[in-house]
């Protein structure tokens, strides 16, 4: 039984006997952001996991981060807490039926959000992240036909950002789908002035009540450098925890759900992840994520191409 274990102490001894870094996003809960050698967005902790010369990689994410962690540090250990965490984006694109689409659409380069398997990754071109998405763009010729995938909502935000023509697949996260314009408007009322910041996994209707819109990391920047006082945040509400410990002073309040609260847009993926089991994934480290070198490669690719890409 783990009982009466100081968690915290265990897992600072297990990091320092297994020669583990600890990366963790924004969407984690507070005591393992706390606990993490480094807090950060997508693309972040994919150059930390890259760069990192640690033998052991602890990734408190989902799933996808922790095999983007792997894939472009094939000889380190990789454990992710809970191997059920996943991602609504992932799962809404199988890569046989992301194959297919492409076949239809030879003539299309494939745009990839980094929210997806493995094996879509091998089946795509470039992999971009919120952060990275615009400037990426940015360097492909204007007549070169798209196809963005998973995330509609990104891909429907990056067209009308920057003009393009985007064929997009149907996907969405669970959680920014889940905020509510009527609740955000109420809001807006109560707290004149307030600036919304969103994340462009948002739909439409929720982005166009935004005044900053950028990645949990470029959200996070804004709200510290924001002279307001008050902030309303529409992305996973774990992310307020960094802005409260940086900006004390200031409030940030979660933006809504239907039921009038942000507790329904919480990651239920991210959620599964405990100090519990991230002691127990770094004593016993497992569960690991494995992968086919094949499958490795192939998806390197795409991923490569992103961090040359980036800047
Ligand atoms: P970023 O941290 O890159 O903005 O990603 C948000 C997200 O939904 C991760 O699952
Ligand atoms: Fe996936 Fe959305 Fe959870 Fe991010 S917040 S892991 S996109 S379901």
């Amino acid at each position: 039984s783990l009982k009466g274990l100081d968690l915290r102490a265990e897992i600072d001894r297990l990091r320092a006997e297994k020669n583990a870094v600890i990366l963790a996003h924004y969407y984690q809960a507070p005591e393992l952001q706390d606990i993490a050698d480094f807090v950060g967005d997508s693309l972040d902790l994919s150059r930390k996991a890259e760069a990192t010369d640690a033998d052991v990689i602890a990734f408190c994410g989902v799933r996808f981060m922790a095999e983007t962690a792997k894939i472009l540090s094939p000889q380190k250990i990789v454990v992710l807490p809970d191997m059920d965490a996943g991602c609504s984006l992932e799962d809404s694109c199988p890569p046989d039926q992301f194959k297919a689409f492409r076949d239809e659409h030879p003539d299309h380069i494939a745009l990839t959000y980094i929210n997806c398997s493995a094996a879509v990754k091998a089946l795509s071109d470039i992999i971009v992240t919120s952060s990275s998405a615009e400037i990426i763009l940015s360097q492909i010729p204007k007549e070169q036909k798209i196809i963005f995938g998973p995330d509609r909502n990104l891909g429907a935000y990056l067209a009308r950002k920057t003009g393009r023509d985007l064929l997009l697949w149907p996907g969405v996260c669970i959680v920014h789908e889940a905020f509510s314009e009527t609740e955000l408007l109420k809001l807006k009322a109560q707290y004149p002035g307030a600036p919304v910041l969103a994340h462009p996994e948002c739909p439409g209707h929720i982005l166009d009540h935004a005044d900053q819109v950028g990645s949990t990391k470029a959200i996070l920047d804004y709200a510290l450098s924001s002279p307001s006082e008050v902030m309303i945040v529409a992305t996973e509400p774990h992310i307020i925890h960094q802005m409260e410990k940086a900006a004390p002073h200031k409030t940030f309040i979660g933006a809504p759900g239907a039921d009038g609260n942000c507790n329904c847009n919480m990651c239920p993926y991210m959620a599964l992840n405990t100090m519990e089991k991230l002691y127990v994934a770094l004593r016993d480290l497992a569960p690991r994520i494995e992968m086919d070198e094949e499958l490795r490669l192939a998806a390197k690719k795409s991923l490569d191409r992103m961090l040359d890409m980036a800047g």
